[in-house]
């Protein structure tokens, strides 16, 4: 794996990792505005509190929070629960990093990149619910139904997508591309001849 990064960073060409944008950085301005604006209206006179989920979602909640035009508090979290592209995730998440402060009586949003199968985000809401808030709600930039298995109710969604793995904004493809302000679909041929390739190769001794 330490091999297939390195491969990645000196080999590959940024433009032979990403394919077209999904959602330019204006798009996603604009609907970041349009649900900042829900958020604005749903929560005056709340104590609204945003609980971001890192690495993901980090970009997104920053840039979100800035939209929000009433007093609220931001906390992090962060959890592992992915393995590799388009991998079912198992539903096993751990919590590497909690919150600092308690969310009792809070109105607490969750905000995240990406919802795919959901079985992260159940795992999450499952935690939180039982930390006593006034209240809890989802917010994801990117909302893939299509591979979803928990039952979930997504109250906030910027855009749905299909199958296509996606990086930028925030999300990540082996922790690269979260820096990108527009959102691309990954060339998944070129990574996986990358692969490939590499395991074609002869092992360095
Ligand atoms: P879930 O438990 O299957 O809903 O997994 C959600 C998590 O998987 C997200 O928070 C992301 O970290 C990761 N993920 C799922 N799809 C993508 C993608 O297309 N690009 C980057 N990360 C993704
Ligand atoms: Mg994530």
């Amino acid at each position: 794996m330490e091999n297939f990064k390195n491969t990645l960073n000196s080999n590959l060409l940024k433009s032979e990792v990403l394919g077209k944008i999904l959602f330019s950085s204006s798009v996603i301005n604009d609907k970041v505005s349009e649900l900042g604006n829900r958020i604005t209206e749903d929560y005056s006179g709340k104590d609204l509190l945003l609980v971001s989920v890192l690495r993901g979602g980090a970009i997104f909640v920053t840039d979100l929070a800035r939209k929000i035009d009433i007093g609220l508090t931001i906390d992090f979290m962060s959890i592992s629960s992915y393995h590799g592209i388009h991998q079912t995730s198992t539903g096993v998440v751990k919590i590497t990093k909690d919150l600092e402060d308690s969310i009792e009586g809070k109105d607490v949003i969750i905000v995240e990149d990406i919802i795919d199968t959901g079985l992260t985000i159940s795992y999450l809401l499952r935690n939180l619910k039982s930390r006593y808030p006034g209240s809890i709600e989802i917010c994801t930039l990117l909302d893939r139904n299509v591979r979803r298995i928990a039952n979930i109710n997504i109250k906030y969604i910027g855009f749905s997508i299909g199958e296509e793995f996606v990086v930028g904004y925030g999300l990540d493809y082996k922790q690269k591309y979260r820096n990108l302000d527009s959102i691309y679909e990954l060339k998944l041929d070129m990574v996986k001849k990358d692969i490939e390739h590499l395991q074609n190769e002869p092992v360095d001794t």
